[in-house]
């Protein structure tokens, strides 16, 4: 699938077969970027790669589930034997978890939320884009170049925190502050980490309300993941413009 080593930057998304991380990946492609299609089930992975070929862009895919070490491990040897770099890393896989077993659906309320699935939450949202770092990074600083783009939330927003759904804020939360923990030691070595809310968009996890299409909210994503060298790092973003933690 990967015709040798390039001289493109070579980018790793998360979570790739749908959504939010499908548009993403169509976005970086377009602009001349090799893309490592990454998703948990094999077969829907394929299915999105074969869409992305067919409209004629360099995209690469590899199995990838964020909750398991060996997973990563793997996706990091396949990019050192089969690429060589990589440029960056879009943490965009997530799950919501709040509405498993509730009545009605509806968001679980933090009195009634299970610690398995705060847990489970945790292990995708947070542990996910954690194990990504520890095993990209490395080759980053190697590379003098860097650019980690973690899709939060403005549901973690501490700022404008509200109850209900409290796995997945406090899922968000985390993140928000892995991204300033990896900007401050990546610092010196031209690695910008960022947060980057998308908005509500429409996909699966946003649902057909939302008030933005998949292109507006990933456009957010892609500004974060291609940023110049005098970029920020460190920040949390929403079309590109700051917001509070
Ligand atoms: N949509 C919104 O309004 C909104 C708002 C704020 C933030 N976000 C964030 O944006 C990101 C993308 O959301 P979305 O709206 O595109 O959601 P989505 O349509 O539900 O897609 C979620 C993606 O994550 C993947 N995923 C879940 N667990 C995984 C794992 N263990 N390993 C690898 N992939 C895994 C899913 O794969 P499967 O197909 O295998 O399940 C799917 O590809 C998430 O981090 C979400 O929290 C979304």
């Amino acid at each position: 699938m990967l015709n040798g080593k390039s001289n493109k930057p070579v980018a790793v998304v998360t979570g790739a077969n749908r959504g939010l991380g499908l548009e993403t990946v169509r976005q970086l492609a377009r602009r001349d970027i090799r893309v490592i299609v990454t998703c948990r089930n094999p077969s829907r992975g394929e299915a999105a790669f074969e869409k992305l070929v067919a409209e004629g862009l360099d995209v690469v895919f590899h199995a990838l589930d964020v909750t398991s070490e060996s997973s990563v491990a793997e996706l990091g040897a396949f990019i050192h034997s089969r690429c060589g770099r990589v440029d960056m890393l879009v943490n965009n896989a997530g799950v919501y978890l709040d509405s498993h077993g509730t009545e009605d659906g509806g968001s679980a309320s933090v009195f009634n939320a299970s610690l398995e699935t705060l847990s489970a939450t945790l292990k995708t949202n947070l542990y996910g884009p954690l194990l990504l770092a520890q095993e990209l990074v490395p080759l980053m600083k190697q590379q003098h170049y860097g650019r980690i783009v973690n899709v939060s939330s403005g549901m973690g927003q501490l700022s404008e925190m509200e109850g209900k759904s409290p796995a997945y804020r406090i899922s968000k939360t985390a993140l928000n502050a892995l991204t300033r923990i990896l900007a401050a030691e990546t610092r010196g070595f031209n690695i910008l980490v960022n947060s980057v809310c998308p908005g509500w968009v429409r996909t699966d996890m946003g649902g057909p309300n939302a008030e933005k299409t998949v292109e507006q909210g990933a456009s957010g994503i892609v500004w974060a993941a291609t940023l110049p060298d005098d970029g920020p790092s460190g920040g949390f973003f929403r079309d590109g413009q700051p917001i509070s933690w």
